[in-house]
């Protein structure tokens, strides 16, 4: 109402754009008829399902990649359930989606390029449409479906979509991606559903448990109809014998997705109506450690409970901060191939799959000597106990450490490597969430935080500088009515910095700016502000350290 009070002039724009939205807003359609489009630019362009539950038009994250999507409407953070080709995001400006006249639905990037199309040409097809089970179809004239998004998932599967011989469900890279990562939920070619990391340097087998046989995982592959499907009720059945219930089975109206999750687990979720947020009620994995690649090759998973990545003696991380690249050795390699080699022993851990040799009933020194005299082999697994089995590993992948396990792994190392006698192996979170950020920038209020204790980073002040670490110590003492949410933006700076992501510099710094800051002296500032809220105070810096430091940048 204040737009009327004031004479000047723009108060009116706005307010006419606010009743344009809701127009807009209230009357959304759930179909595009032939020949027309949705616009990336316009943010009201979208479809929306009878029910409200699904959206579908445009998804943006960063600063300039927008994907053709699905997703929950209602829920925290636009879960999105399904993208036309994931791998290639459309620009920000002039992208569209159309029917096309000729029957196809095509997505053009904004120089006119395909980045995706239905196989629907020379159909008679009517429109598209998007309906309450979050299936995006399109029709022909008397309602035939021709087309569907249900035959083409993404890394979700909805209630009463069906699974077949001919989808997939695969996961994103990481948390800041949508791109096709490496985990994989299908149907194999001997009609078990299976979870397999399938990456850049091998592929492997991690659920069902691998070294069991058929019947012990419950599981059959004499039914060759390959299909599956789970109910609102959250009761899934697969045509290989396998089935789960939710643990909120039966509640009806609950909202479900499973999601191959890009930490290799595979997981059914349920909407909490009142805070949008996601609850597991089933995963396929109890501990992460057992998925495979998740730590990258040489390395060891170990679970403190939670799960983390270590590198075994004489070895060091490869990318820090990303451990699908695993562990490098800090030799070289070739030494491996002489006589001057020794072994280290790494109780309770075992790297599964990759052997050369299994023999048993084999004194540890035959072993041992077997893989001394073979080039190819990085280290044995041997139990001195009961079979005295001895296996020969040409690949060091799939490494997890466990209590449970009895045998030791002995890893070939060359004399010269210096080593502990004992291998501590601490270790780092496998995965690098950063999911929870990009939704923060995204919602409205953590917006206003931002750019209201962010100013510092592009005002190249020394004193709007030290305004701005002041602010987070009183933050960090806990007196300000925002402490949750600059507390959680902190955190996630932090899990990005230890990440190796600088993807969240441009992220919090001013659009206005357009680009003219440096990113060296923004990155500096943050962290140095980020290390002055530490929870232990003997790890904050004290204010003559972050005064230099300051000054350092200033010249
Ligand atoms: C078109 O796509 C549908 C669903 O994705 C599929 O079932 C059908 O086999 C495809 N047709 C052709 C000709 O590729
Ligand atoms: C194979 O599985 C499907 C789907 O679960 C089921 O309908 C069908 O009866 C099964 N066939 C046999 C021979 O068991
Ligand atoms: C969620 O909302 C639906 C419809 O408004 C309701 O029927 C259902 O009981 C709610 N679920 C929960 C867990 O509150
Ligand atoms: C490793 O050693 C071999 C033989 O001494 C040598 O030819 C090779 O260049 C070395 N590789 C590296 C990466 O140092
Ligand atoms: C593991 O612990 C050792 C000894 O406490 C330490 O030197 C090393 O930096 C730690 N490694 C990691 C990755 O935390």
């Amino acid at each position: 109402m204040r737009s009327f009070q004031t004479s000047t002039s723009p108060k009116f724009p706005s307010f006419l754009t606010v009743f344009f939205l809701f127009l807009s807003t209230s009357y959304a359609h759930n179909f595009l008829l032939r020949g027309s489009s949705l616009s990336v630019e316009d943010d009201s362009d979208i479809l929306v399902s009878p029910d409200r539950t699904f959206s579908c038009g445009f998804y943006g994250m960063g600063q300039n990649a927008y994907w053709f999507s699905i997703w929950f409407t209602n829920s925290k953070d636009r879960t999105v359930v399904w993208m036309a080709n994931r791998d290639r995001p459309a620009n920000g400006r002039g992208s569209r989606v159309s029917l096309r006249g000729d029957g196809a639905m095509v997505l053009y990037d904004v120089d006119g390029s395909i980045i995706w199309e239905t196989n629907t040409t020379s159909t008679d097809a009517r429109m598209a449409e998007l309906l309450d089970t979050g299936n995006l179809v399109i029709k022909g004239p008397g309602g035939e479906i021709l087309w569907q998004s249900f035959d083409s998932p993404t890394d979700t599967l909805l209630p009463n979509q069906l699974f077949t011989k001919s989808t997939k469900l695969i996961a994103r890279l990481h948390g800041g991606s949508y791109a096709s990562g490496y985990f994989n939920f299908f149907f194999d070619n001997d009609n078990v559903l299976r979870l397999k990391y399938d990456g850049p340097d091998i592929s492997s087998i991690y659920w069902p448990v691998p070294y069991l046989k058929m019947f012990e995982n419950g599981r059959t592959n004499y039914n060759g109809s390959r299909i599956a499907v789970y109910d609102e009720m959250g009761h899934f059945v697969s045509s290989d014998w396998f089935q789960f219930i939710a643990s909120d089975m039966g509640l009806l109206r609950i909202k479900r997705r499973l999601t191959m999750d890009h930490d290799g687990n595979l997981r059914l979720y349920s909407l909490n109506n009142d805070t949008g947020l996601w609850v597991i009620s089933w995963e396929a994995l109890a501990q992460l450690c057992t998925v495979h690649g998740v730590c990258g090759r040489n390395a060891i998973c170990v679970n403190t409970p939670e799960p983390k990545c270590s590198c075994p003696p004489g070895y060091e991380i490869t990318e820090p901060g990303n451990w699908n690249q695993g562990c490098k050795p800090l030799f070289n390699e070739t030494l491996l191939q002489s006589q001057q080699v020794k072994f280290v022993e790494l109780p309770h851990v075992d790297y599964f799959g990759f052997d050369l040799n299994f023999i048993e009933s084999i004194s540890i020194d035959s072993c041992m000597k077997l893989c001394v005299g073979d080039y190819r082999c990085k280290a044995f697994n041997y139990k001195l106990t009961g079979e005295r089995r001895c296996y020969t590993k040409s690949e060091l992948f799939n490494g997890y450490q466990s209590p449970s396990f009895e045998g030791k792994i002995y890893l070939k190392l060359p004399v010269t490597v210096e080593t502990s006698q004992l291998a501590i192996l601490n270790g780092t979170d496998p995965i690098c969430q950063s999911d929870e950020l990009e939704t923060m920038i995204g919602s409205p209020s953590m917006y206003n935080i931002n750019t209201k204790r962010m100013r510092w980073v592009y005002l190249y002040s020394f004193a709007s500088a030290i305004g701005f670490i002041e602010l987070l110590f009183v933050v960090s003492e806990g007196g300000e009515e925002h402490e949750s949410d600059l507390t959680g933006f902190v955190r996630m700076v932090k899990s990005k910095i230890q990440c190796g992501e600088d993807s969240w510099i441009e992220e919090i710094v001013d659009p206005r700016l357009d680009g003219q800051f440096s990113r060296n002296q923004a990155t500096t500032i943050v962290q140095l502000g980020i290390s002055c809220v530490e929870e232990d105070r003997n790890k904050r810096p004290t204010m003559d350290l972050a005064i230099q430091a300051l000054l350092e940048w200033q010249d």
